[in-house]
């Protein structure tokens, strides 16, 4: 049945969240502070880019589902739940900033007129919901009954519309069975697993789901390193390991390891909860540790390959989104590689389907250009920083004939090393040993 949804913040999950919402049949009004975000998405413009979010947006807007303001009050009128969709970034020690949740809480305190279920998407720190419950009743001006529960989103960005309308589980957690309830009448047409347990367990378990796919990559990525001393090959190792059921090929991908605005915050975050609790992370600390060095991996081949000298050297990025189908340049590896090389005195240029717009406002020494080819063109080295399809499909020849010398460093191991060696490139992969040693003669040896 058609609900009255009010969704704050509209960024990743709050855009996609509303939207799909609005898209199921329900009347949604996103809110969010800043006016000029609201007058954009008013306009028909879309402040991020998520493949088909602009399109249902427009379609729902039109049908009269899908509502804008900056106005809580507005919003909250007839609506039966609000959804909490604002970001938590990371404060000084890794903790989770709480300041967005705690506006957003006192302001739907302040302007709610009858009950309203509260529903927390953000990723926030175990116990927080009992918090949020906590200013809400502090900030109403007259007690109106509420409830809390805690709702944790699974969505990946770029696939962020298929993973909401095709979700593994829906995880809700609340104090009242019945607002859980509530809740999951919304997520029926979904048809998945709808998993109810209490605030504090659905809070851990969206951070303990996000650090168990970090800890898969690092895993990886550990196994990548010894791979590459041992001469033996990580892709195919993680295919060998991917086809048994209980470890499953997912997240097995070798590279320079997880960026995005998820991961890494929220390894930390919960890193940052242990601590205080007394509790020694050793696992999540490694998880983080690899995830640095496999970004340091690309200097470290560099300078090998260039002779220790990167200085004045011209090097290319191929990809700077912190994955492919976005363009989220948050904590992205390419971007901090880039970094690096340029302290290292290197002249670095910079490639992106979509995301060169938000790589330029953060480092505005970076020299963008309009194609693979064009990065080319003198090259002293190419990275692959982020796996997207076109370059899969790039003219080898004539990027080997623009370069200056023909070498490619392969960060997310999309090519075949004997293809990339047969047409002359000096080419490095992430944990494929035979593209270091000759594989094969050193096993016989090994024997
Ligand atoms: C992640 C989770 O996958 C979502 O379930 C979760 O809802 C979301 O965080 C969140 O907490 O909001 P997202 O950050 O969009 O989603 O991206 P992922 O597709 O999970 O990739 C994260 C990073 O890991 C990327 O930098 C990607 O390149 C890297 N990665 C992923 C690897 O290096 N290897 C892999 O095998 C897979």
């Amino acid at each position: 049945m058609k609900k009255n949804i009010a969704v704050a913040g509209t960024g990743y999950v709050g855009l996609t969240t509303g939207t799909c919402f609005a898209d199921l049949g329900n009347r949604v009004t996103c809110i969010d502070i800043n006016p000029d975000k609201i007058a954009m998405l008013e306009r028909g413009e879309v402040p991020i880019y998520e493949p088909g979010l602009s399109e249902m947006i427009t379609r729902n807007v039109k049908a009269g589902r899908l509502h804008f303001t900056t106005d809580y009050k507005t919003a909250l009128e007839e609506a039966e739940y609000v959804f909490i969709c604002v970001g938590t970034p990371s404060g000084v020690d890794g903790e989770a900033d709480l300041r967005y949740v705690r506006m957003a809480a006192e302001s739907i305190a302040k302007t709610m007129t009858h009950p309203i279920i509260i529903v927390n998407k953000s990723t926030v720190p175990v116990g927080t919901g009992d918090w949020v419950a906590d200013i809400v009743h502090r900030s109403q001006p007259k007690p109106i009954p509420f409830d809390v529960v805690s709702c944790p989103e699974f969505m990946r960005e770029g696939s962020a519309l298929y993973d909401f309308m095709n979700p593994d589980r829906v995880v809700l957690g609340s104090k009242n069975k019945d607002a859980a309830e509530k809740v999951a009448q919304i997520h029926i047409p979904l048809r998945t697993r709808i998993i109810v347990t209490d605030l504090r367990t659905a809070e851990m378990i969206k951070y303990a789901s996000n650090a168990f796919l970090a800890t898969k990559i690092s895993f990886i990525n550990e196994i990548a390193a010894i791979c590459e001393k041992m001469g033996a090959d990580v892709n195919e190792v993680a295919v060998g390991m991917g086809y048994d059921k209980r470890i499953g090929p997912q997240f097995l991908n070798a590279g320079l390891g997880y960026g995005g605005s998820c991961f890494p915050k929220d390894v930390k975050a919960l890193e940052h909860m242990a601590l205080v609790q007394g509790s020694h992370p050793a696992l999540l600390r490694a998880v983080m540790d690899i995830n640095r060095d496999a970004r340091r991996w690309v200097i470290f081949q560099l300078r090998a390959l260039l002779g220790g000298q990167l200085n004045h050297r011209k090097i290319g990025l191929l990809g700077l989104a912190f994955k492919p189908n976005t363009d989220d340049i948050r904590e992205s590896p390419a971007l901090e590689i880039a970094r690096m090389l340029q302290y290292e005195g290197a002249l670095i240029t910079g490639y992106d389907p979509v995301a060169m717009g938000n790589a330029s406002r953060d480092n505005p020494e970076l020299r963008l250009v309009e194609s693979a080819y064009e990065l080319a063109d003198g090259a002293d080295a190419l990275v692959v920083c982020t796996e997207w399809n076109e370059f899969k499909q790039v003219d080898f020849v004539r990027i080997k004939e623009s370069m200056k010398q023909p070498i490619l460093v392969d960060g997310r191991n999309i090519y075949e090393p004997d293809m990339m060696q047969e047409l002359g490139f000096i080419y490095r992969a992430v944990g494929r040993g035979s593209t270091f040693t000759n594989g094969h003669e050193f096993a016989h040896n090994g024997n």
